[in-house]
């Protein structure tokens, strides 16, 4: 098989046999085609898509690219979330730990960055000697200690998906529902988990502009892990504007902090405690919604989630002290703010450009070899509907150097409107499907 006939076949929009995809796969394995052919393969699948049974083979072929892990031996039904990727989308590190200081095991395998959006390892990896890196038996010991790992896809696990996620991240070809189907539940297959809570991003800032894609790559999903005997709910939320205030790495952490120390309310509160009332739900732990909220929220109250945030920090090495000298964290520099030249209403932010613009601060990559600054990002002040003065601050920017907070800037002016009407508000769930 020549790998360029591969190419050509999907690029005239032809169906892939199993057994192509299975030599795609292990060619990437193998390195045995070079960065250009994989990229001009995504290309092409982003444009003419996958038919299911070619996902679902793409799926296996990635699921079993490397090793898959056996959890039998952590106590409890062990759930892992996803989200499809958004903008201040800090969700896991709410959430996890709340859930975990309930008593379910969270075994997180998480990501990068991808395109415009963040990653939780790279917020993670903003805590001074924070630890991603973790081999599987000790994941398995500090499930078991803790009850709570977040850590990065070793190097065996679905290795086909860790190598092309980081090209799709630069050759613009993220954003199609075969591949973020694929690269996402191949993971959580290889996990190893019993059951998975899919936060599926709709919107501006998400991968799935409308709902009815949303829907479809939530269905997707569903089935890829229905097929394995796993539990699967995927929850549609919106992501139209950023998800919380601040965008970047060690501000998204802080902002996680302040919800888990009771100090901040808002949308990133309500999505994570909507996912983690379906993880409670899914691993038997609440019986309906109402009763999971009210324990997720007890523990934000008496700090269960925060002192689990900051055992999971301990554990994989990092500096907890950070929960509470929010200095500890690599320097922030405020390089400009961006001003409502009007009054009125927020009527639109736009989460899209925000994530642009936040990775123009140095907070995102535009290659694979980039190095993030942590401390660089936006912070908002405002969310859609919020009433504004002529001269109140919409935005800060925070960047090392001039240059990009200028660009960062242009961009982030442009993407907050101001209109005279207040908005009608829009839901924050859409949908939950399993
Ligand atoms: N998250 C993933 O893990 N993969 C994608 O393709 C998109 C979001």
């Amino acid at each position: 098989m020549r790998f360029v006939d591969l190419i050509i076949k999907k690029r005239n929009n032809m169906e892939l046999t199993n057994d192509e995809i299975k030599f795609f796969i292990r060619s990437v394995i193998e390195k045995s085609i070079p960065d250009y052919q994989v990229a001009a393969m995504l290309m092409a699948i982003c444009i003419n898509s996958l038919t299911e049974r070619e996902t679902a083979d793409l799926t296996m072929a990635m699921t079993y690219s490397g090793k898959t892990l056996d959890l039998s031996s952590i106590h409890g039904f062990k759930i892992d979330k996803h989200s499809t990727g958004g903008v201040a989308d800090t969700t896991t590190l709410v959430v996890a730990p709340l859930v975990a200081s309930l008593g379910l095991p969270v075994i997180k395998m998480s990501g990068r960055g991808l395109g415009f959006t963040g990653g939780t390892l790279d917020k993670l990896e903003s805590i001074p000697g924070f630890n991603i890196n973790i081999d599987m038996d000790k994941a398995i010991k500090q499930v078991n200690d803790i009850n709570i790992v977040i850590m990065g896809q070793t190097e065996t696990l679905a290795p086909a998906d860790k190598y092309i996620y980081a090209l799709r991240d630069v050759t613009g070809t993220v954003e199609s529902i075969p591949l973020i189907a694929s690269s996402i539940m191949s993971k959580k297959l290889a996990g190893g988990a019993d059951g998975f809570v899919l936060d599926v991003k709709c919107g501006k800032g998400a991968f799935t502009k409308n709902i009815e894609d949303a829907e479809l790559l939530a269905k997707e999903m569903i089935k890829l892990g229905k097929n394995l005997g796993k539990k699967v709910t995927a929850v549609i939320t919106n992501m139209d504007e950023p998800l919380g205030m601040n965008i970047g790495n060690s501000l998204e952490v802080i902002e996680a902090i302040e919800i888990l120390k009771g100090q901040k309310e808002g949308s990133l509160k309500d999505v994570s405690l909507a996912l983690g009332a379906e993880m409670l739900i899914m691993g038997g732990i609440a019986e309906d919604t109402q009763t999971a909220l009210h324990m997720l929220n007890e523990n934000i109250r008496n700090r269960k989630g925060l002192y689990k945030f900051s055992e999971l920090i301990a554990m994989q090495g990092g500096n907890p002290a950070v929960i509470d000298n929010y200095s500890l964290f690599p320097q922030r520099i405020c390089k400009s703010a961006i001003i409502s030249n009007k009054n009125g209403y927020v009527t639109e932010i736009d989460a899209l450009a925000l994530g642009k613009a936040s990775s123009f601060t140095g907070a995102g990559r535009k290659t694979k070899e980039d190095v993030i600054d942590y401390g660089a990002g936006i912070m908002l002040k405002k969310k859609v509907g919020d009433k504004v003065e002529k001269g109140e601050i919409l935005a800060r920017i925070f960047a090392k150097d001039d240059k990009r907070c200028k660009i960062a800037d242009a961009i982030a002016r442009k993407a907050i409107k101001i209109g005279s009407e207040k908005p009608e508000p829009k839901p924050l769930i859409y949908k939950i499907l399993k």
